[in-house]
């Protein structure tokens, strides 16, 4: 599909207002996105697991506007109260969407959003959130165009996810999505995700992602400025070209359960990011000393345990910690005796593979 596909052709019903809620995910890549184009193109392509716990609500009421229609009108409240400093992201966002939901300047919008994790966990909220606004904007074009189908409607909140934050267009479903086009992926796309289209190993169908909370506060550079640091990167060529093969790697690693190979990718993928962002210009590191701490205990534990526990980093010092289902009570007992300690204030989050956004 192109862009032109999301362009709705004119309404065939017209709504003077309602209500829409949605819940979405938020998710881990294993296979990282960092580096993107004009449009939130991918500079290359990624693959997450949609989680379940941590996730965004959102409702949204609308309200036809009376008389001259005018800019966009919208008011947010995020956990009930007004949240004026998200205002402009949503502004920016309307405006990039405008051209796929010509509906936006008719209403006037009421936004309410809250997060399942703590405002200041560190953990981000713009995937889960931007997930959950372009759910309940895809409901109400549903409702002014009510053939819509299923998979156009996923396929099409995935699209606009992306244009509110690249990562969010693979919060829409689980519970493994692929996004950016690969030459050996059918169907894969830069302008939204898809679910993985090979075999999976039921292994990989109940995992876990223990999140460590080691810093909740706002990290000292944002994934806007990360993503820029890639134009002119002195590595990027050869980084985007190895997402491309690990994506190429782990078909087959995806499909036999092969942990030990799973680990090495996702392990190294983490650790690729962190070097993208200390070897850009201007330098700099999101991981902290306890980030550290915890990927050696980590791989300490691994070694003498044969425990295929693993790490994974978002563009932050949390640690996010990967397990299957067989081995849940080893390495829980693990993040209790050696971990916890690493956290601020003790706190960690149990997550787990989910299945995606729910109304
Ligand atoms: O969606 P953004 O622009 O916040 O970028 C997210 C990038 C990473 O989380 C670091 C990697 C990824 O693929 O999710």
């Amino acid at each position: 599909m192109t862009e032109k596909d999301f362009l709705p052709a004119p309404y065939q019903h017209f709504s003077d207002g309602g209500k829409v809620t949605w819940k979405a995910p938020s998710n881990i890549a294993l296979v990282k996105y960092w580096g993107k184009l004009a449009h939130q193109i991918p500079a290359n392509p990624s693959i997450s697991f949609t989680l379940d716990a941590c996730a965004t609500t959102t409702s949204v009421s609308y309200q036809k506007k009376e008389g001259n229609i005018g800019g966009f009108s919208f008011d947010l409240f995020f956990e009930g109260k007004p949240k004026a400093d998200f205002k402009p992201k949503i502004e920016t966002f309307f405006g990039r969407i405008e051209a796929y939901l010509p509906f936006l300047k008719k209403y006037h919008f009421a936004i309410e959003t809250s997060n399942s994790f703590p405002h200041s966990s560190g953990i981000a909220s713009s995937a889960s959130g931007m997930a959950a606004l372009s759910l309940c904007l895809m409901d109400i074009e549903k409702q002014l165009n009510p053939e819509m189908d299923e998979g156009f409607f996923k396929t099409k909140a995935s699209f606009l996810a992306r244009l509110g934050s690249g990562s969010a267009c693979r919060s829409i479903e689980g519970d493994l999505i692929q996004w950016g086009e690969h030459p050996k992926i059918p169907n894969s796309s830069n302008l939204y995700g898809i679910k993985y289209p090979f075999e999976v190993n039921p292994i990989f169908k109940k995992y876990h992602d223990t999140i460590l909370l080691v810093h909740k506060g706002q990290k000292q550079v944002s994934s806007t400025v990360g993503h820029d640091l890639m134009h002119n990167h002195p590595y990027a060529q050869n980084r985007f070209q190895q997402a491309y093969d690990n994506l190429d790697r782990l078909k087959s690693i995806l499909a036999d359960g092969n942990l030990e190979d799973f680990i090495k990718i996702v392990e190294s993928e983490a650790l690729t990011l962190h070097a993208m962002m200390m070897t850009s210009m201007p330098y700099f590191i999101l991981m902290k000393p306890d980030t550290l701490e915890i990927i050696n205990k980590i791989w300490k534990y691994r070694n003498e345990s044969n425990v295929p526990i693993c790490f994974t980093l978002d563009a932050g010092a949390n640690v996010h910690v990967l397990y299957p289902e067989s081995v849940k009570e080893k390495a829980i007992q693990f993040i209790q005796d050696e971990l916890v300690v690493h956290c601020e204030k003790g706190h960690y989050i149990c997550d787990r593979i989910g299945v995606g956004a729910k109304k």
